[in-house]
């Protein structure tokens, strides 16, 4: 008898450490999911347009955010203002209370380590199509440069120490890339290896996004099990707090129950548009110009204002110094002027990159041209694969017009209430 209630004691046990597939069925899920969306939506928005102490840049891979940072933020920003920085799993360090800019691939979950009160969230958003492509072409350039390795082995062991020198943040620490780019690199050394088997002679057609001699072809790619756990939706799940790296336990159950029944998507749509309609500040990668105008009016502005009325007194020590060196005399104009200047050094810096990773690849070559050759029947399914992204973009252009019409009314009035 004690044999027995032990065993079913154990079974219990065990369905409950392993839950089965019923574990995701639908009235679980939508309960799971509800309940998750109702606990994750606060209306405190008030004063959404004014910069808080804390700006938080939430930055969706594939956005173009890396200018944001380095010809916005670092422009503002000195080094000893911004918080600590993870791109995996954040220890926020409390100690560095003090901190101002806070700029990670984090997803929004993030926020739960941080004073809430106190913070501002700006992002950027891109047209989901776009990302896509922009996400599979940067996996494998970052990949291709392991190719000057003779195999997987070696060029694995270049990239554990790469990860181990100190004082340096890899591509490959980086979130989703820790999981992209090793993803790659074995799948583009095993196609090399099998094209050292097989021999000569290579037709390799005139499809770079189909070439599978020698790269991953995208529709492969695209319905991989890894890219519907971190590339599609993407931008949905990383405003929710929703994302493979989410440091909140409770996300990973609502993200699969989401991609196990679509339906249930349209909860988490509504707390992301929510998050966007509440952030300082949301920018359109694809209406770049017109975004860094804005951020530079709308947030860059505040920044400097801030920074210039912080009282030297009561800073620590060299902050004060670092703090007047990069913004006292600063202006928009001036910002605008610097971020130029940057972006277009940090795009010819990047662009020479890429060609030199892709000549490892050679014949396949990610241009303007070759995209135009992808399938209608791709181009649909990554569309279908990001139904919740292209609602959320539609949104943001949404908000993307009113912060216009902000900003405008601002110019017009420089003195008049902001928003
Ligand atoms: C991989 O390359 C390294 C460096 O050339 C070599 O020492 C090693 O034997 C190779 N390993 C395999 C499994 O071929
Ligand atoms: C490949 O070649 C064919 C025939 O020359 C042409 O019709 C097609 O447009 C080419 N495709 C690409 C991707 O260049
Ligand atoms: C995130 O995705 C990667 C790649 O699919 C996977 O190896 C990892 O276990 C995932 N992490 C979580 C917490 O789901
Ligand atoms: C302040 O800056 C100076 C010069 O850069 C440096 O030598 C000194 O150690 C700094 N002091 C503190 C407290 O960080
Ligand atoms: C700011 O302008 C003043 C007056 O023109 C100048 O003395 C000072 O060096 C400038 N500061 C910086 C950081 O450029
Ligand atoms: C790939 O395309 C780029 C841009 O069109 C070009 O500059 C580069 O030379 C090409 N690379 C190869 C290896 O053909």
């Amino acid at each position: 008898m004690d044999h027995a209630l032990r065993l079913v004691l154990l079974l219990l046990l065990l369905v409950k450490v392993y839950p089965t597939s019923n574990a995701y069925d639908f009235e679980r899920c939508e309960r799971t999911v509800k309940q998750w969306a109702s606990s994750s939506v606060h209306s405190d928005s008030k004063d959404g347009r004014i910069l808080k102490d804390l700006l938080f840049f939430l930055h969706v891979p594939r956005t173009g955010g890396r200018t944001y940072f380095y010809c916005f933020l670092k422009k503002l920003y000195s080094s000893s203002l911004e918080c600590p920085r993870s791109y995996d799993t954040l220890h926020f360090d409390p100690r560095k209370r003090n901190c101002r800019l806070l700029a990670t691939h984090d997803d929004y979950s993030i926020m739960s380590k941080l004073p809430k009160e106190r913070t501002s969230v700006v992002t950027l958003l891109r047209s989901p199509i776009e990302r896509v492509f922009s996400a599979y072409e940067f996996s494998i350039e970052v990949a291709a440069r392991f190719l000057v390795h003779p195999n997987i082995t070696s060029a694995l062991k270049t990239s554990v120490k790469l990860r181990l020198k100190k004082g340096v943040i890899s591509t490959l620490d980086i979130w989703p890339w820790k999981y992209l780019v090793p993803w790659m690199m074995e799948d583009l050394f095993s196609r090399r290896d099998a094209r050292k088997i097989n021999g000569l002679p290579f037709t390799y057609g005139n499809d770079s996004y189909n070439m599978e001699e020698i790269v991953m072809p995208l529709q492969e790619f695209i319905n991989h099990p890894v890219a519907l756990d971190i590339i599609h939706n993407g931008a949905t799940f990383q405003v929710a707090g929703l994302t493979n790296n989410s440091n909140k336990w409770e996300a990973h159950e609502v993200r699969h129950c989401v991609m196990a029944h679509q339906t249930l998507g349209k909860y988490v749509l509504e707390v992301a548009k929510k998050r966007l309609d509440d952030m300082l500040y949301v920018g359109l990668t694809e209406d770049h110009k017109k975004s860094a105008t804005m951020f530079a009016n709308l947030v860059g502005s505040q920044v400097i204002s801030q920074l210039v009325a912080s009282n030297p007194v009561t800073e620590a020590g060299n902050d004060t110094l670092t703090v007047e060196a990069q913004s006292e005399n600063m202006t928009v104009g001036k910002l605008m002027e610097t971020y130029e200047t940057c972006v277009s050094k940090l795009r010819s810096s990047q662009s020479k990159r890429r060609v030199n990773s892709f000549k490892r690849i050679s014949p396949a070559n990610f241009t303007k041209e070759a995209r135009l050759h992808v399938s209608e029947a791709v181009l649909k399914k990554i569309t279908l694969l990001n139904a919740l992204d292209v609602e959320l973009y539609k949104h943001a252009q949404k908000i993307f017009i009113r912060q216009h019409h902000v900003m405008e009314q601002k110019l017009l009035d420089p003195d008049g209430p902001v928003g």
